[in-house]
């Protein structure tokens, strides 16, 4: 993060209206009151260079502590989603540093057995649950860190999946845990290993390397953006009311047609 010129008004001794007072790295700023925690950094002045990523609360890269006068608790949230409140303390964590572990998923047991050979200190969990509380996606993370000591693989993929890679509970965890790599780790192995093949998709990849839709494509390719736009936002999608997949495949809508030859009509 690092601090730029101001522009003239962004930054104001009194209080004014709709503004709050927060403090960055320590320093006091005014802000409007409805800005998140990344747009008021910005607001404030400063450039962000790490711990921004999509601004959506998907990627995880904006993991930040705060903590607010009325309480004693040190509060977390994703930046680019938390909005800002009076007189709170930021301080953004861009990294937590954490080990990533190289394996071969296929030489693997999806057991709790192979985790614990990848990442042994699973087995120091001692449930305190900080992990779950600190977490911005409200996830049950101690569940998961039990459930995988526990070898019950699935409920650990269903618990993490929203998982968005924050590192806010491994900078809290005493047992020093890196969860959301065992996460990561443990749906891999469920689903190369447990889930069952999906006979539609396998149908499909085999059915794109022989060609079958290489027409299609170079028809798509073909056609202007804007028809091209038009025709995403009305295509038919599978499961929608009336749609039907004929050999394996769903017609495009009236307007504009391919008949698989490679002729648009
Ligand atoms: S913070 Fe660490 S030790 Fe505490 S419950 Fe979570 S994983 Fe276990
Ligand atoms: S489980 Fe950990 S890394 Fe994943 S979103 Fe929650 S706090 Fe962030
Ligand atoms: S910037 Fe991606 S989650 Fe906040």
């Amino acid at each position: 993060m690092a601090e730029q010129s101001r522009k003239s008004g962004s930054i104001n001794p009194e209080k004014p209206k709709d503004m709050v007072p927060i403090y960055i790295m320590g320093k006091r700023y005014f802000v409007p009151k409805t800005l998140t925690i990344m747009k008021a950094i910005e607001y404030a002045g400063y450039q962000l260079k790490r711990g921004a990523g999509c601004r959506a609360g998907f990627c995880g890269a904006c993991g930040t502590v705060y903590r607010t006068p009325d309480s004693y608790k040190i509060k977390v949230g994703l930046a680019c989603q938390t909005v800002v409140e009076p007189e709170m303390y930021i301080a953004q964590l861009p990294f937590y540093p954490a080990v990533k572990k190289t394996y071969n998923i296929e030489e693997m047991e999806p057991t709790a057995e192979a985790v614990l050979g990848i990442y042994p200190e699973v087995a120091r969990c001692v449930a305190c649950n900080t992990c779950t509380k600190v977490c911005p996606q409200e996830l049950e993370v101690m569940d998961y860190i039990q459930e995988t000591l526990h070898g019950n693989l699935d409920k650990v993929a269903d618990l993490s999946f929203d998982c968005v890679m924050c590192g806010l509970c491994v900078s809290r965890c005493p047992a020093e845990i890196q969860h959301p790599f065992v996460a990561i780790l443990v749906r891999r192995l469920y689903n190369h290993h447990l889930v069952p093949r999906s006979q539609q998709l396998a149908k499909r990849v085999k059915e794109v390397e022989e060609g079958k839709y290489d027409a299609e494509i170079k028809w798509l390719k073909s056609l202007p953006l804007e028809k091209l736009k038009k025709l995403y936002s009305t295509r038919p999608r599978e499961g929608d009311p009336g749609v039907e997949l004929k050999d394996n495949k769903i017609d495009w809508n009236d307007e504009v047609k391919f008949d698989y030859s490679g002729t648009n009509r």
